[in-house]
């Protein structure tokens, strides 16, 4: 039994499961070029029948997820998503009322799901499905936290785990704690949309001139260059409370947002960061041992916008008491069509969880397609057919020189694990400034993450519990090292790696051959776009990016593409 998954919301997309596995997973933005395109995610859709072969027809249970008021209004009235997005993202200018328009999103998404919310939603749905030539299926609704929280479960591969939810907000509710076992997810704690940990750190976002929603990883990296405030002069520290498994917080979230900006008034940018990030670290912590130490479970899996904050896991890692631990891979809600796809499935199918594999769930393209698509840039571009690409690039990245790197199936979820990457040497430091001033066009302190062989992963760091396959985690780097890994680690000498195994055969070797050569299989790797464009899609889209970023190097397939003099 195939099950389509559907999310219309921030990040939307789509997803096919069977047997409580993912076949295939995209997002919206790929394909429309609006990072974390919000709507009814048409191409998603398409595509995942495209790569699983299947017609519209063969489909007939179809999961998606949120009927809460604020997205139920977006579906009815399209053009609120539309001008909230370019609100969010600073495409316009400052509007005159934005506080009010603030207050109006936070009261709109605190309310729960009114009656007429589901009817409507499903009208908007079968609008849309029965469009693209679906007929007979039927739509089963999941809740948002319940979508994370399956997400996080099924693909954790535990018998029986604690699986917890933090985001901003979905369904009324910020988060949730819940019990996985025996085939079920029983929920045993719910934490409110007032007391929102996501929509506190999205007020920080936003205070420092960033863009909430997407830009809440600088506000992370932002902090480590603080003064490390003590919690007794910490002034947000007190905002939250944690007993037991509940959640609160002392402000309404008009209240809390008025509040920070009053603290951001005479506090510095990079305080006001580290402040917000110990607070949720602190907080965070406690409701998972708390949780832990309730249930006796040790064993956790988390999703929800929250988990994508590297420093947050670390803490909770350390020092919860856990035992073992697993962050699903697109934790935001760019991964809910393929978690209420799951969810519905574990309701039909009942099978145990089994754990992710990989996380190259998207398109591909064969190297017949991509000397097609090379041929259309053949005045701009050179290339060559390599049988030995991953050899070269190891050897190019070893030489000291950076390039970009398309291959097989492209990565579901933020992180670019070596099919749709920037790769470069992990030293010397210069790198950091060049990839991200010239290249990706960041902000300057913004850090880079390593991909490593997993056998090498105890040499660089001295924390290692588990091999993290997805970039979900953060470790500490041996102080005796970071010389050779300096450009891929944070000032604080933390570092969110990619600790590769077999499931990715070409870039292995890549990382061996640098290996050979430098003594250690590691190497920078970042996303394959500029900052605040999605992840390039199709070969043609890399081929752009790199005629407009003007790498060096490319190598898409066993093709090796340079930028004609
Ligand atoms: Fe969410």
């Amino acid at each position: 039994m195939y099950v389509l998954g559907i999310w219309d919301g921030h990040d939307a997309g789509a997803a096919i499961v069977r047997d409580n596995k993912i076949l295939v997973a995209v997002n919206e933005e790929r394909f429309t070029k609006k990072k974390l395109d919000i709507g009814f995610p048409e191409n998603s859709v398409k595509e995942c029948l495209k790569f699983t072969n299947l017609k519209p027809t063969h489909i007939q249970k179809i999961a998606v997820t949120t009927t809460d008021f604020a997205k139920t209004l977006t579906r009815l009235v399209p053009g609120m998503k539309d001008k909230y997005y370019l609100f969010r993202r600073r495409k316009v200018e400052k509007p005159r009322l934005d506080e009010s328009r603030r207050h109006f999103k936070y009261t709109a998404t605190e309310i729960k799901e009114l009656p007429l919310c589901r009817k409507l939603s499903n009208i908007y749905f079968k609008g849309h499905l029965n469009s693209l030539g679906f007929r007979d299926y039927e739509i089963h609704w999941v809740d948002h936290h319940a979508a994370h929280a399956a997400a996080a479960a099924i693909c954790s591969g535990f018998d029986k785990a604690l699986a917890i939810t933090l985001d901003g907000v979905g369904d009324a509710l910020s988060g949730t704690v819940n019990i996985f076992e025996e085939g079920e997810i029983k929920r045993i704690s719910s934490i409110p949309a007032r007391d929102s940990f996501g929509i506190f750190y999205e007020q920080i976002t936003t205070l420092l001139g960033m863009r909430e929603l997407e830009d809440e990883g600088k506000v992370m990296a932002l902090a480590d260059f603080a003064y490390q405030v003590p919690d007794e002069e910490n002034k947000l520290i007190d905002f939250f409370e944690v007993d037991g498994l509940q959640v609160k917080c002392k402000y309404s979230t008009i209240g809390k947002y008025s509040r920070l900006k009053k603290i951001l008034w005479n506090t510095p940018r990079e305080e006001l960061a580290f402040m917000a990030q110990r607070t949720i670290e602190k907080h965070i912590t406690q409701l998972f041992k708390n949780a832990i130490d309730e249930t006796g479970i040790k064993n956790v899996c988390w999703s929800g916008g929250i988990a994508s904050n590297i420093k947050v896991n670390l803490k909770v890692r350390q020092e919860s008491g856990m035992k073992d631990w697993f962050v699903f891979p697109h934790m935001g809600d760019g991964g809910l069509a393929a978690g209420a796809a799951l969810y519905l499935c574990l309701q039909e199918v009942g099978k145990p969880a089994r754990r992710l594999e990989n996380a190259y769930l998207g398109n591909e393209f064969s190297n017949n397609e991509i000397e097609e698509s090379l041929r259309k840039y053949r005045k701009k571009v050179s290339f060559e057919y390599r049988e030995d690409i991953a050899k070269y690039a190891g050897e190019y990245l070893a030489n000291g020189n950076f390039m970009l790197w398309y291959q097989g199936r492209m990565e579901f979820g933020p992180r670019a694990l070596g099919n749709r990457s920037i790769i470069a040497p992990s030293s010397p430091i210069e790198i950091k400034d060049k990839l991200n001033l010239q290249i990706k066009k960041r902000s300057w302190f913004q850090p880079f993450c390593p991909s490593l062989l997993e056998e090498h992963a105890k040499k660089i760091f001295s924390d290692v519990d588990s091999y993290d396959r997805f970039m979900t985690m953060g470790y500490w780097t041996r102080p005796e090292i970071r010389d050779k890994v300096i450009s891929v680690i944070n000032v604080d000498g933390s570092a969110r790696p990619q600790m590769l195994g077999d499931e990715n055969p070409r870039f292995r070797e890549l990382l061996k051959t640098v290996a050979k050569k430098t003594g250690l299989g590691v190497i920078l790797n970042t996303s394959f776009n500029l900052h605040g464009y999605p992840i390039v899609n199709t070969p043609e889209d890399a081929v752009d990016m790199m005629l407009n970023s003007k790498a060096p190097a490319m190598a898409v397939g066993n093709f090796l593409v340079e930028i004609k003099k």
